[in-house]
């Protein structure tokens, strides 16, 4: 027998020998198994059974399937940040390599949220939203997860309330000043809208247990701790100022005109997690920056209002 198979049989029986399992059961195992195919990987049946509209409208399939893979890509950044996070001898180059797949990855979130802003009709979107209220992507418990591994707390606080907190504050008390609770809030009485109530309801356990998880690990923490030297590598400040550009002022942006086109189609129409949505969106007025240590005063006074994309680079 070719000596690299008696090498491979070999190695098999001592790793089925350390976990007390006999080789030759799991040798005839093999021998009966079907051959792996396409749709046993991808699993392609269950993925596409996840379709079901609420109404018939068929452009309600096109939102639905877009929520769908933005969900998708939400979870191979996530996928990414946690290696980074999680690395014990990080170095640059792991760093940048895996940050470029995170912020190709929110590339194509930005750049294909034309399926939302051009694939639709109108007629159909004013028709089908209304059996979706109250939801809202808003709800979208893996973009906050984002945010929370990608900065320090302080810098998802709402920039309004920002100076009256410190890193000695509770976890509860920064989660109810994140950013984004001012959308689910109504701002003169501070009551939580049904739609912020059923979110934390779901959600806030396992969001309040990331934010203890990421305190100190999180993508601007590792950079931080990191070398001087590496630190200043070239490539991974640009990776990481184009990450911070690219979730919080091109996508957003990419966002908004969206939801311009269709929320001012017809007037006084509310979006359907019903926020003062175009001054929510914009920004210019969150002022949410993963990074701000990469940018100088300029950019960061700038923030939202200027085209930053031509001095993304360094
Ligand atoms: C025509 C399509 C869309 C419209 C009109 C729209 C509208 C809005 C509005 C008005 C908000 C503000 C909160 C509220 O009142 O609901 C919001 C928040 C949000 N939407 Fe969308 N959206 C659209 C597509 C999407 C897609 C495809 C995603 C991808 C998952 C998404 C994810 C989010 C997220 C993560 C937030 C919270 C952002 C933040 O807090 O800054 N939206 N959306």
């Amino acid at each position: 027998m070719d000596a690299n198979i008696i090498n491979k049989i070999e190695k098999l029986q001592k790793k089925y020998d350390t976990i007390g399992q006999d080789l030759e059961t799991h040798l005839d195992g093999l021998l009966y198994s079907k051959p792996m195919r396409y749709w046993d990987f991808v699993q392609t049946d269950a993925l596409l059974n996840l379709q079901v509209q609420r109404t018939t409208f068929p452009d309600e399939m096109v939102f639905l399937m877009y929520h769908q893979i933005n969900e998708l890509l939400f979870k191979m950044i996530l996928w990414e940040m946690q290696q980074i996070s999680h690395h014990k001898n990080l170095t640059a180059s792991f760093f940048t390599s895996r940050l470029g797949r995170i912020s190709r990855y929110f590339d194509m979130l930005a750049t294909s949220f034309d399926v939302m802003g051009e694939g639709m009709d109108v007629e159909q979107y004013m028709k089908f939203r209304d059996t979706l209220t109250p939801a809202s992507g808003f709800q979208s418990a893996q973009y906050r997860m984002i945010e929370i591994c990608a900065t320090n707390l302080i810098n998802l606080i709402d920039i309004r309330v920002r100076e009256t907190i410190d890193t000695n504050t509770p976890y509860n008390h920064a989660f109810e000043n994140m950013y984004w609770q001012a959308a689910g809030k109504d701002y003169k009485t501070g009551k939580k809208s049904y739609l912020l109530n059923e979110f934390e309801d779901k959600y806030k356990d396992k969001l309040v247990r990331l934010m203890k998880e990421y305190n100190t690990i999180n993508l601007y923490d590792k950079y931080k701790s990191l070398p001087k030297a590496i630190k200043n590598d070239i490539n991974l400040k640009n990776a990481m100022r184009h990450f911070d550009y690219t979730v919080n002022i091109k996508w957003v942006m990419h966002h908004y005109h969206a939801a311009c086109k269709y929320l001012l189609s017809q007037e006084n129409t509310e979006a359907t997690g019903g926020s003062d949505w175009q001054k929510y969106m914009l920004p210019k007025y969150q002022k949410r920056i993963f990074f701000p240590n990469l940018w100088s005063k300029k950019e960061l006074k700038n923030w939202g209002i200027t085209n930053l994309e031509s001095y993304e680079t360094l």
